[in-house]
């Protein structure tokens, strides 16, 4: 099967359950729920939670399974992105083809839905139903990684770097400021984009309580391929149609150290060449059943050439 029906196929499950985890939240408070709503209702690729689905399914299961658990990921994904547009960080007025959250509701009000999409994402990971094959054991395990991998070691470290970056590039660069350049520019991309990457193949293995073993390679395949996508990210922000991206692209604007700005165009696009191969050698390392691990290498592959 062609990998974008594949991947939309897959999405549209996520798309129906999101919505049915924020009712579920039955005290919240109207506008709250509303904004949070409106932030996961905007669509976007629901990668994340397809390679969950994926990567759980190469040892036995059906990624229906753990549905619940893929759209908490999504929800700190989705989180990520309502603080990351916020006028204090990258000030966008357009996100998934729509206004912002803070210019529909107001910026407290959407600081306020990013800290109950992270929050409540453990309420769904922790309390929704899954079928028994899915132990409380592997779920505590999927906890941890998705609050490591989220948090001060993860994500919001990368954050913090990217933003601490913003006019890395201002002046003159010599040799030795590229090459400390790049050396920033992999922490932060491993952090802010790789590890929520590597936390959804993760996830998926640890649901599905996979051999050591494979939860590392998988893990490394997260890495290669997460690292992989931001630098995909950083090109389009510069070349990509934005009316497809759905967001106005602000990386200029914003004077962000990216693989895009830092090396150009053409030397990014190899340097994202050179990730997709290293995450399939990683991929091949995995054992187990054959379809869903031709998945993720197509997903990989997507990751590289998509438009948004
Ligand atoms: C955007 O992520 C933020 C980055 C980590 C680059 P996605 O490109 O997955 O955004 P959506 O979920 O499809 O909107
Ligand atoms: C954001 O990176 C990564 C996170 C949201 C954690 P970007 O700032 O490049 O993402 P976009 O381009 O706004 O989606
Ligand atoms: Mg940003
Ligand atoms: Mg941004
Ligand atoms: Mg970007």
């Amino acid at each position: 099967m062609e990998i974008e029906k594949y991947i939309a196929e897959r999405a549209s499950a996520v798309n129906k359950a999101l919505p049915l985890h924020i009712s579920r939240l039955k005290d919240a408070q109207p506008r709250l729920a509303e904004a949070m709503t409106y932030s996961l209702a905007a669509g976007g690729k629901r990668l994340r939670p397809v390679l969950m689905g994926a990567a759980y399914e190469i040892f036995g299961g059906k990624a229906s399974d753990i549905l619940p658990a893929a759209c908490a990921l999504e929800m700190v994904h989705t989180y990520s992105l309502v603080h990351d547009d916020l006028p204090a960080m990258d000030d966008d007025d357009l996100r998934r083809g729509r206004p912002t959250s803070h210019k529909v509701y107001g910026e407290a009000l959407a600081i306020l839905a990013g800290d109950a999409l992270l929050t409540d994402a453990f309420t769904v990971l922790l309390t929704s139903r899954y079928p028994a094959r899915v132990t409380k054991p592997a779920l505590v395990k999927a906890a941890s990684v998705l609050s490591s991998r989220a948090g001060a070691k993860g994500m919001v470290s990368g954050q913090a770097a990217d933003l601490q970056a913003e006019g890395y590039l201002d002046g003159r660069l010599t040799p030795a400021r590229r090459r400390s350049g790049l050396e920033l520019l992999s922490y932060i991309h491993l952090h802010k984009t790789a590890d929520l990457i590597t936390a959804a193949v993760e996830m998926g293995a640890a649901l599905a309580d996979a051999p050591d073993k494979d939860f590392r390679a998988l893990s490394s395949f997260g890495r290669e391929i997460g690292l992989c996508f931001q630098v995909a990210d950083d090109i389009l922000d510069v070349v990509g149609d934005k009316k497809k991206l759905g967001k106005s692209g602000s990386d200029a604007r914003n004077r962000k150290l990216t693989f895009a700005s830092l090396l150009g165009v053409d030397e990014a696009r190899l340097k994202a060449a050179e990730l997709l191969s290293r995450a399939l050698s990683r991929l091949s390392a995995v054992n187990g059943r054959a379809v869903p691990k031709r998945a993720l290498a197509e997903i990989a592959g997507f990751v590289l050439r998509r438009e948004n």
